[in-house]
């Protein structure tokens, strides 16, 4: 059969692969993140990654950046659905808990971890297609939950080894109080308008408080001298936020207030917050939530107060990176080299016998000489080369060859007794590795 040569097909723009010293990288990094989130009672949940289209735009709000230009929507070609790759979890998450009435008993703490997609322009450190770790507290009032998360958050840096994540921290009050301010600010900007960027202008009637947000520096004065939504708190709200801060203070948790920290979802209220660092450039926020109050009910379920987080994986790796963390690349302890029809039957079944004790086992696949297969043994970083040819098989026995000890030599074993003579041998070398 004659096979054309075909231009490959890349990746799609802003959604990268993970490759595999990559993605062993990211298995580590959700390894210690599974482990936090089991000493605070988080239970893990998975959504789909597409929903219907109206859930995100009934959560997120019509009027945001997400919805409004970066969603990946489409019509199920097949019933005319209107459907979306999510842009992020707690929407999900919640049309989950109510569709299930998961909060009906007590509350739920609950997370998630995978893909999220946004239409964005890609750039360092933001994706089309990147991964959050998204934890989301639900039925839980009171502002001792908001700190918890934020306690958290310290934690995580401290386990992952990063420093210099710093905690920016608002309040965003209650829906009637923002409207308040809401009406104050249209009144501040109209009297400005000339001042506004065209971003500014649509989102005057919009979403005002937006623009609070905004990037361009020509606004950064005109921002600064808006009314501040902090003002506008009534007395429970300012309690709450109180609360907060309270317990931060009591852990030793430093943070700034940012009164222009807005959030870019609408779900929002009372306590918002942002870990931002420097040390990424332009995308320095590696991990932002707050509480969301009126999403459950908002989405159909009985209202319950809610809280939540989401961290962005790439720029927690890209920040371990940073800080010169490396995990080590996992090898084998044996890799099993095998030349001949009986012997790689016997490999396979020696494989699965090393494997049943726990002994990591790379199989030589596709063939090639003893000496280009040791090449590839001597290459994986193995401990072992395990050596099986038809004179072995004949009998029942295997070369072990240790690879990294120079001074031990390679002896013949009958393949039953390998795995006892591999495990003495890797303790004995870890003792040595330990007397150093
Ligand atoms: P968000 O601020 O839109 O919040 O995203 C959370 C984090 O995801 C960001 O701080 C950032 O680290 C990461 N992220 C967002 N977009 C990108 C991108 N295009 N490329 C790389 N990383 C990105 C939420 O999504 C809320 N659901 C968080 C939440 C949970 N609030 C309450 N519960």
């Amino acid at each position: 059969m004659s096979q054309t040569h075909q231009a490959a097909i890349q990746s799609v723009k802003g959604m990268p692969d993970i490759l595999p010293a990559e993605a062993e990288f990211w298995e580590l990094f959700e390894d210690t993140v599974r482990s936090w989130l089991k000493a605070y009672g988080y239970r893990p949940i998975r959504m789909p990654i597409v929903e219907p289209t109206p859930l995100f735009k009934r959560a997120i709000g019509e009027v945001t950046d997400i919805v409004e230009k970066e969603m990946y929507s489409f019509i199920d070609s097949l019933n005319g659905e209107p459907l979306t790759l999510r842009p992020e979890g707690t929407a999900g998450c919640v049309r989950a808990v109510i569709q299930h009435s998961l909060i009906a008993q007590q509350p739920q703490r609950l997370y998630y971890m995978g893909p999220m997609f946004r239409h964005e322009r890609p750039q360092k450190g933001r994706y089309r297609q990147f991964h959050q770790v998204g934890v989301e507290a639900l039925g839980c009032a009171g502002p001792d939950i908001d700190a918890e998360m934020i306690l958290m958050g310290a934690r995580l840096w401290a386990d992952l080894g990063l420093e210099g994540i710093e905690l920016q921290l608002n309040s965003l009050g209650q829906p009637d109080e923002r409207a308040r301010h809401r009406a104050e600010l249209i009144a501040y900007f109209e009297a400005h308008a000339e001042l506004l960027d065209e971003d500014g202008k649509r989102r005057l009637h919009t979403n005002p408080l937006r623009i609070l947000d905004s990037k361009n520096p020509a606004l950064q004065e005109l921002c600064a001298a808006a009314p501040k939504l902090i003002d506008y708190l009534g007395e429970a709200s300012l309690a709450h936020f109180e609360g907060v801060q309270r317990v931060l203070k009591d852990a030793g948790l430093p943070y700034t207030i940012n009164p222009r920290l807005v959030r870019g979802l609408d779900y929002y209220n009372l306590t918002v917050f942002e870990w931002v660092t420097d040390r990424l450039g332009a995308q320095g926020t590696v991990c932002a939530g707050g509480r969301y109050d009126g999403l459950v009910g908002q989405l159909g379920g009985k209202p319950a107060p809610a809280c939540g987080f989401a961290m962005g994986v790439e720029r927690l790796i890209a920040l371990i990176k940073d800080a010169g963390g490396e995990p080590a690349a996992p090898a084998p302890d044996v890799y099993l080299v095998h030349q001949g029809e009986a012997a790689t039957r016997l490999a396979f079944r020696t494989a699965e016998g090393l494997r049943d004790q726990g002994i990591d086992v790379l199989l030589h696949c596709g063939g090639g000489s003893f000496k280009s297969q040791m090449k590839k043994a001597d290459g994986s970083g193995a401990a072992f080369a395990v050596i099986i040819g038809d004179d072995e098989a004949a009998t029942g026995e295997a070369q072990l060859k240790p690879l990294r000890d120079e001074g031990a030599g390679q002896r013949k074993l009958k393949v039953d007794d390998l795995a006892a003579a591999i495990v003495d041998q890797l303790i004995d070398a870890n003792q040595a590795d330990d007397e150093e």
